[in-house]
């Protein structure tokens, strides 16, 4: 009997063998559509393949597709545990031509892999086609040789294929399985055919025209076949069952559950069971796809389910979270057909294990709740909207909890009420925000959370995709159509908004009639706002739109952002625990990191810090993303992000492995971190780490920026081209710049020495204008008095110019003057024998008086002052007769 496995494997390989690519299913949150949930069928990814609109190197492809049949338009999940086929999560295994093969060779592919490859006999298939398709008619005549009663003519929609209100469409074939007479039901088109006897399982869409918003509908180019057989109908088939939940895959699902809960598989609690084993694939996936458990969008439908499995589990007996603990079944079955179970299994594990035990602690107050509320109602009443409400507010249980709880006690929810309850607490949310002083700015962006919820942030995986334009803002006030500045909200966004540090993203969104240029993305109360110009056409609300984000600017924003943690990391290390983030940017030319410290780093600290940092990056580990409860992550030695507010959980970054210390804060984890942003996949992606400095930002607090990746190169370079231009300019290698310059240096120094001695020298007149025999300047007390004026000269030269005037000649007294502008300095000098009769020190504040300064001192041998006067505008004779003057009036 063949596995799920098995049968996976002989579809691709036989449309492989065919010429089909084969297709990797592409993740369940589709990024080509702006408005599907989940990719809810194989076709998603190749949507804009049958228009046209896009082309794949190749035309044929064939895929086993993730699919997600809960929340949004497809919801199958009421169902799901009671029905024999109903599931949040299948596989859709299909075959494509993209205006390659038609009708003929897909009716031919089917047949042939149907009843020669699986093996089916002939007598137990019957097809549909759509009641106009005389050639499809006539194709299944001719392959199969089916007799006309078993080729049925259907006029509704049933086989008329749509994916959605627009897109791509055609008439389809679908072929039917009769599970044998002893099953109720009719075949298609019969008034019985609603039972369970004749079993779709496999429709071939002929996709041949486009339906447009307008309601027209026109013929395609290009002809295309698009095909879906779900793999748990077909796998029930052919290993000769009749529920899907009796499969091989799904049975051991159910074992591990039964296991788990230790409870009978097939007793009374059967149906808790089939839940549990559904759920824990949809979950699964959906979290190894990077969808989270929150209160909104897909996040809330994930929610939803795994508290619906919790319910289940908890109905079984058990007292511990159970879902968890059957990953590892999962993993054992679908592993190696979705490897991303995988590499996600850790994160799967703990994500179910926090949701479920954080939902066990109101969950039995809430059934009890629910138990008391029914006993006191008339025997078959309604459950009263403000109880469910009550147990939605209070104890977490969504609607369809609470619905699938009351449907074993065959009860219902007033649904009615319950919205009338909602309606009235978002009333009184409002009230409090407009009423309490915001800004009416951020009274617009509540009113339109309110009204189109709060935008998903799909950026963690990727930067591309596509969504609905649900408001528009010009000036704070929302228009229905823009051109010039616009402030856009989509439904669904990979533009990261500015917040903990990291800079909101730039890029494009394009819509059918409009191109706009985003330079900025922000967000208030959940809604992401993209900042931008129109820069061509006119963009309208209600406009599908892609969005695109600036690869090599959101690339570098990353490698910074991650750069920081380790950065953040090493600082700790090299400077204590102490240390702690007070602020940073991540922007994408440069990061900032501003962090407690008392005093500057020094050099080697610098250093050591830097070179940690790059040890970090070469290692190359991946960098992983966790979410847990605030406490459990502080629990950890997660280091807390400046500023930021936790709500009930927290997205935990990880990045770096120690090797062999036990150091880290699990023990084995270099950095941890609280974050939201967005981060690199391994720590190589940050290339390189280069310290630009650091320096005090306020008391206590240093900066410390630096540069990475490609900027940190560029900056690496520029140094060293002018590096090399330093050592050109010094006619030596950059080796040597340093011994050059060195040198220099000293020479420098040498020729300053001679420069200062040559100048006294020409002062001096070489010697022959300056000579005893000349008679004095002046003569104070019989002491004769030399004044000489030296241009440029510093105060600290002047003592040794009076020096060597004492030396040529002989006793007396000398006043030298020198300096620049308005600063002139001046000495007095007297030879020993003078000293009596004429002290420089007493002298000096005569003289500075008579060039009106004052002040000035020193010894009798020796005083220095200065005066306000410019030795460019006087001449050596005029300031002797002032002096001249001024000893005069002295001795009177
Ligand atoms: N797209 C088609 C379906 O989902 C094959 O049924």
């Amino acid at each position: 009997m063949p596995s799920l496995n098995d049968i996976r494997s002989t579809f691709l390989a036989f449309f492989e063998k065919n010429g089909h690519r084969v297709v990797e299913s592409s993740p369940l949150v589709p990024r080509n559509d702006p408005t599907l949930m989940f990719t809810n069928s194989g076709m998603v990814q190749f949507k804009n393949c049958f228009t046209g609109v896009e082309k794949r190197d190749y035309v044929r492809a064939t895929t086993a597709q993730k699919c997600v049949r809960a929340g949004g338009k497809h919801n199958d999940l009421d169902n799901v545990g009671y029905t024999a086929r109903h599931h949040t999560f299948f596989e859709m295994l299909g075959n494509f031509s993209f205006g390659d093969y038609f009708k003929e060779k897909a009716i031919t592919y089917a047949w042939e892999l149907l009843t020669k490859d699986f093996d089916i006999p002939k007598s137990k298939l019957l097809v549909t086609v759509y009641h106009t398709d005389d050639e499809a008619a006539a194709i299944w005549k001719k392959v199969s040789g089916l007799t006309d009663d078993r080729i049925i003519r259907i006029a509704t929609k049933d086989n008329f294929w749509q994916m959605g209100p627009t897109g791509p469409c055609g008439p389809c074939t679908e072929i039917f399985f009769d599970h044998g007479d002893h099953i109720w039901g009719g075949p298609p088109g019969s008034k019985d055919e609603d039972g369970d006897r004749f079993i779709e399982i496999w429709n071939n869409v002929f996709m041949q025209n486009e339906q447009f918003e307008d309601g027209s509908m026109v013929e395609l180019e290009m002809q295309s076949i698009d095909t879906g057989m779900g793999l748990e109908r077909i796998g029930a088939l052919l290993q000769g069952k009749h529920d899907n939940y009796d499969t091989d895959l799904m049975r051991s699902l159910i074992e591990a559950s039964a296991h788990a809960t230790s409870a009978d598989p097939d007793g009374a609690g059967k149906v808790h069971h089939r839940v549990i084993a559904d759920h824990l694939r949809s979950t699964s996936f959906l979290i190894a796809d990077g969808v989270m458990p929150s209160n909104d969008g897909r996040g809330y439908v994930l929610r939803r389910i795994l508290r619906r499995a919790a319910r289940h589990a908890h109905m079984l007996g058990a007292k511990d979270p159970v879902m968890h603990k059957l990953v590892p079944a999962l993993v054992r079955q679908m592993g190696a057909a979705y490897p991303e179970l995988v590499r996600a299994q850790a994160l799967i594990e703990e994500t179910l294990k926090l949701e479920e035990t954080r939902f066990k602690v109101t969950l039995e107050r809430g059934l009890k709740l629910l138990d008391d509320e029914l006993a006191a109602l008339p025997e078959g009443a309604e459950l009263p909207g403000p109880a469910a409400f009550k147990l939605y507010d209070t104890y977490g249980f969504p609607l369809d909890l609470t619905q699938d709880a009351l449907r074993e006690k065959g009860r219902t929810v007033d649904t009615a009420g319950f919205d009338a309850a909602m309606e009235e607490q978002k009333a009184k949310a409002r009230a409090s925000w407009s009423g309490s002083g915001e800004a009416t700015d951020a009274k617009l962006w509540f009113e339109i959370a309110e009204r189109a919820g709060v935008t998903e942030f799909l950026g963690y995986d990727t930067e591309t995709a596509e969504g609905q334009i649900q408001a528009l803002v010009i000036d704070g006030t929302e228009v229905t159509e823009a051109t010039g500045a616009v402030q856009i909200v989509v439904n669904q966004t990979p533009f990261y908004a500015e917040s903990g540090g990291q800079v909101g993203d730039h890029g494009i969104i394009r819509t059918d009639s409009a191109e706009i240029r985003i330079t900025d993305t922000k967000k208030v109360a959940g809604v992401f706002i993209h900042i931008g110009e129109v820069t061509e056409g006119k963009v309208t609300k209600g406009q599908p739109a892609k969005l695109e984000v600036d690869h090599a600017r959101r690339t570098a924003i990353r490698a910074n952002h991650s750069a920081t943690h380790l950065l953040h990391e090493a600082l700790r290390r090299a400077l204590g625990d102490h240390v702690a983030q007070k602020g940073s940017l991540n922007a994408e030319d440069r990061l900032r990191f501003d962090f407690s410290h008392g005093k500057a780093m020094t050099a080697e600290e610098l250093m050591t810090v830097e070179a940690e940092v790059n040890a970090f990056i070469r290692q190359n580990t991946p960098v992983e993303t966790r979410i847990m409860t605030p406490d459990d992550a502080r629990g950890l030695g997660a280091q807390a992000l400046f500023g930021e507010k936790y709500g009930d959980e927290v997205r935990v970054v990880s990045m770096g492995e120690l090797l062999g210390s036990g150091k880290g804060h699990d023990g084995r984890t270099y950095s941890l971190e609280l974050c939201g942003g967005t981060h690199v996949k391994r720590t190589g992606d940050i290339g390189a780490f280069v310290a630009l400095g650091e320096s005090a930002s306020s008391a206590g607090v240093r900066r410390f920026e630096a540069l990475t990746g490609q900027a940190a190169l560029d900056w690496l370079k520029a140094q060293n081209a002018r590096l090399a231009e330093v050592a050109g300019l010094l006619k030596t290698s950059p080796a040597e710049v340093a011994d050059r310059v060195k040198a220099l240096a000293e020479e420098r120094k040498a020729l300053a020495n001679e420069v200062a001695q040559l100048r006294r020298e020409l002062a001096m007149g070489g010697g022959a204008a300056v000579s005893k025999e000349t008679a004095p300047d002046l003569v104070v007390n019989g002491v004769p008095v030399e004044i000489k004026v030296y241009k440029g000269m510093s105060g600290k030269e002047l003592p040794s110019m009076i020096d060597s005037l004492k030396e040529r000649m002989g006793g007396g007294a000398f006043i030298v003057l020198g300096g620049e502008g308005d600063k002139t300095s001046v000495a007095v000098g007297v030879t020993a024998e003078h000293v009596a009769a004429f002290s420089a020190k007493e002298a000096i504040p005569v003289i500075l008086r008579a060039l009106g300064g004052k002040g000035g001192g020193g010894r009798p041998d020796l005083a220095q002052g200065g005066a306000p006067i410019n030795l460019a505008e006087i001449s050596e004779r005029e300031i002797a007769d002032k002096i001249a003057t001024a000893f005069s009036a002295e001795q009177n």
